[in-house]
C-alpha cells in the first residue's frame, strides 16, 4: 500500500504565481519587435531566463549512448529489412536529439537535397526549427520532399520553442504559456477530445511532451506525421486502425510479413497507467519545481531520470524512501524485461519458420493467417518495449500487452508447425548465429562497412555545409 502525501498540492499552487519579472525583461518586452517569428535560438534566453536556460542546457550531461542492438541482437532479426536493423541507440538527453538524427545510419548519407532515403517528417521531433518552418510556411511546405532538404533549415537542438511560444509577449516577460508547437499533435489531441486551450494546466503539461513521445506514422503523398489515435490510444485500438488502413511500415524479408514499427508511445502508455489515470503528469516527475541558490522556485528543465531529483519529484507525493521506490521500479523493469525476451525468442523463430514455409512451397492463402499473427505479435511487443520507461509508467499495461504478444506468437508458431508438417518438415528450423549484433547483421547479408563509410563521409562533408548555410542565414545561436 502506497502512502500519498497531500502537501504537493499546495506546492503546485504556490508556484503558479511564479514568474517575477527581472527588470531587463520588462524593458525588452516593451521594445519594438522586428518580427513575430518564433525564436528558435534558445541561447537568446540565457541572460533573461538563466535558471530555465542553464537547466535546459544541462541535458547535455546525459550523453551516454547505449547501443540497443549490441545489447540485444535479436532486434536485428526482428527489424530485418528496416532501417532500425542498421542502427538503434537508446534515448539520451534532449540536447542530442538533432545530433543523433544526423548521425544515425537510419537517415542514410544523402548527397543532395533530393536524395532519400527518409522524408522531411523525420525531423519532426528533433528541433524547434520545425515549429518555426511550419509557422512561417505551413505544414504542406514543411513536409514536402526528402529529409536532406531540411538540413540547412532544421539546425537548432530541441529547445524553448518546442514547448513555448517564444514569439509571445508572455514568454518574453518570463511567464511563458505552454504550447503545442506542432499542429499535427494538436489535431491528434483533439481526436482524443482534448482541445489544448480548454484543457487545465496539468493536462497541458503532459500534452506538451505528447507532441513527440508518441506513436505516429507517415501518411499521404507528402508523408506527413499523423498519430493513429482515431479509435483510441490502446494497443488494440491502434492495431485495428492500422489494419483497416492496410498500413505497413515495411515487409519483413524473411517471413514476408507486412510489419508495423511502433515508435515510442510513452504518452499513450502513461495515460493508461496508474499515474496517468490520477493525472500525475510527466512534469511532476521529470520537471519538478526546484530552488536556485537565491531560494527562488523554478521549473527544472534538465529532463532526465526523476530519481535524480527524488525529493522534488516522487517524495512530493510518496512517503517511502528513495531506495524502496527504486527497488520497486527495478523489480518491475526486471519482470517486463523477462517477458519481453521471451516474446523476442518466439518471434525470431517465427520469422525463420515462415521463411522455411515459403521455401517449402506453402501457399500464400495458407500463410496469410500466420503473417497476421506475426504482424500483431511484433506490433504488440514493440508498443510495449519502444515505450521507454514503461516499467515505471505502466508496468501492468506492458505485461498485458507482452502477454498478448506471446499468445499471438504462439498461435503463429502452432500454425507454422502444421503447414511445415504438410510439406514433410518436422525438424526444428535452425537459426543462424545471432549471438552478436555483427553476426546477426552478417546473417542478413548487410554490408555495414559500406553503410558506415558513407555515413562518415556525409557527416564530414554535407553536415558542415548545412551548418554554414544556417549560420549565414542567421538561424544559428552560436
Ligand atoms: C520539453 C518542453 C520544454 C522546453 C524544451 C522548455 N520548457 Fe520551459 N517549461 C516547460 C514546462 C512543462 C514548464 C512548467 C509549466 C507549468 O508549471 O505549468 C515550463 C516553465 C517555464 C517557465 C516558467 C517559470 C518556471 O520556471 O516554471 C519559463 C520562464 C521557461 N519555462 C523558460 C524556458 C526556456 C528559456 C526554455 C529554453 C531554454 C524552455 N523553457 C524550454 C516545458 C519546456
Ligand atoms: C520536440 C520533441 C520532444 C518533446 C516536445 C519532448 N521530447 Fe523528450 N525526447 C525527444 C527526443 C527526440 C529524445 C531522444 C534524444 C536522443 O536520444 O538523441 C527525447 C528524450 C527524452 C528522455 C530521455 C532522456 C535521457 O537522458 O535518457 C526523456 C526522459 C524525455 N525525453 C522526456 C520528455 C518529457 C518529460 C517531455 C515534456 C516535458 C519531453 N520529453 C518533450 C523529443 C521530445
Ligand atoms: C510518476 C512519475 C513519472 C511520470 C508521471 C512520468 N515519468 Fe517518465 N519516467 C519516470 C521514471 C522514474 C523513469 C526512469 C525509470 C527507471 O529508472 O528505470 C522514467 C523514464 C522515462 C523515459 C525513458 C528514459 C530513458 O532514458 O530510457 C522517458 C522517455 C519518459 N520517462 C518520458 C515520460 C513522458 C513523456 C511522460 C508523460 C507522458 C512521463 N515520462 C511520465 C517517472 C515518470
Ligand atoms: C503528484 C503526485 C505523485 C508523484 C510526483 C509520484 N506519484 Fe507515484 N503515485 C501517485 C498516485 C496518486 C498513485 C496511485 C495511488 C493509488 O491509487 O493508491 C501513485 C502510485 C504509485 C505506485 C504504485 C503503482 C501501482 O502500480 O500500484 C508506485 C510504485 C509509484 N507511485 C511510484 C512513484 C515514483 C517512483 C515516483 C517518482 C519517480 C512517483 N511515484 C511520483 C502520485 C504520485
Amino acid at each position: 500500500m502506497l502512502m500519498l502525501k497531500l502537501h504537493h498540492i499546495p506546492l503546485l499552487l504556490t508556484v503558479t504565481g511564479l514568474g517575477l519579472l527581472p527588470s531587463s525583461l520588462l524593458a525588452q518586452a516593451n521594445a519594438p519587435q522586428s518580427t513575430a517569428t518564433i525564436e528558435t535560438r534558445s541561447e537568446r534566453f540565457a541572460t533573461n531566463l538563466p535558471d530555465q536556460y542553464q537547466s535546459w542546457r544541462a541535458t547535455a550531461e546525459q550523453s551516454k549512448q547505449v547501443d540497443a542492438l549490441a545489447e540485444d541482437p535479436r532486434l536485428v532479426i526482428l527489424w530485418a529489412g528496416y532501417a532500425f536493423a542498421k542502427d538503434y541507440n537508446k534515448p539520451r538527453g534532449h540536447a542530442f536529439a538533432l545530433t543523433d538524427v544526423r548521425a544515425t545510419l537510419r537517415t542514410g548519407a544523402p548527397k543532395t537535397a533530393e536524395d532519400g532515403p527518409l522524408p522531411m517528417a523525420c525531423w519532426s521531433c528533433k528541433s524547434p526549427d520545425v515549429a518555426r518552418v511550419i509557422n512561417q510556411q505551413g505544414e504542406e511546405h514543411y513536409f514536402r520532399g526528402q529529409w536532406a532538404r531540411g538540413g540547412p533549415e532544421i539546425v537548432n537542438p530541441l529547445g524553448c520553442a518546442d514547448c513555448h511560444n517564444t514569439a509571445s509577449a508572455a514568454f518574453k516577460q518570463g511567464k511563458p504559456e505552454l504550447t503545442l508547437s506542432r499542429p499535427y499533435a494538436d489535431r491528434a489531441m483533439q481526436s482524443l477530445g482534448k482541445s489544448f486551450h480548454s484543457e487545465g494546466r496539468l493536462s497541458q503539461q503532459s500534452m506538451v511532451c505528447g507532441q513527440c513521445h508518441v506513436e505516429y506514422y507517415f501518411s499521404g503523398k507528402n508523408k506527413a506525421v499523423k498519430f493513429p489515435w482515431d479509435q483510441g490510444t490502446r494497443v488494440d485500438d491502434m492495431e485495428d486502425y492500422y489494419d483497416k488502413l492496410n498500413f505497413s511500415d515495411w515487409v519483413h524479408p524473411l517471413s514476408k510479413t507486412p510489419m508495423l514499427k511502433a515508435q515510442h508511445p510513452e504518452f499513450e502508455t502513461w495515460r493508461a497507467g496508474i499515474h496517468g489515470k490520477n493525472n500525475v503528469t510527466c512534469i511532476d516527475c521529470h520537471m519538478p519545481k526546484v530552488q536556485n541558490s537565491a531560494g527562488k522556485v523554478y521549473t527544472d528543465h534538465k529532463i532526465g531520470n526523476p530519481f535524480d531529483n527524488f525529493d522534488q519529484s516522487c517524495a512530493n507525493c510518496h512517503t517511502q524512501d528513495k531506495a524502496s521506490l527504486q527497488a520497486v521500479v527495478a523489480q518491475r523493469k526486471h519482470d517486463v524485461n523477462e517477458i519481453k525476451l521471451k516474446v523476442e525468442d518466439q518471434l525470431v523463430h517465427a520469422h525463420f519458420e515462415a521463411k522455411a514455409a515459403w521455401s517449402a512451397g506453402v501457399s500464400s492463402a495458407e500463410m496469410q493467417p500466420i503473417l497476421q499473427d506475426i504482424r500483431h505479435a511484433q506490433w504488440r511487443w514493440d508498443y510495449a518495449i519502444a515505450s521507454h520507461g514503461v516499467h515505471m509508467h505502466a508496468p501492468d499495461v506492458a505485461l498485458r500487452v507482452l502477454a498478448t504478444a506471446l499468445d499471438k506468437a504462439a498461435s503463429a508458431r502452432t500454425k507454422l508447425a502444421r503447414v511445415l508438417a504438410t510439406k514433410g518438415i518436422s525438424h526444428e528450423i535452425a537459426l543462424p548465429d545471432i549471438s552478436s549484433k555483427e553476426k546477426a547483421q552478417l546473417a542478413l547479408g548487410m554490408d555495414m562497412q559500406q553503410l558506415n563509410a558513407e555515413k562518415q563521409q556525409f557527416l564530414n562533408t554535407v553536415v558542415p555545409r548545412w551548418d554554414e548555410q544556417a549560420r549565414n542565414a542567421g538561424l544559428l545561436g552560436k
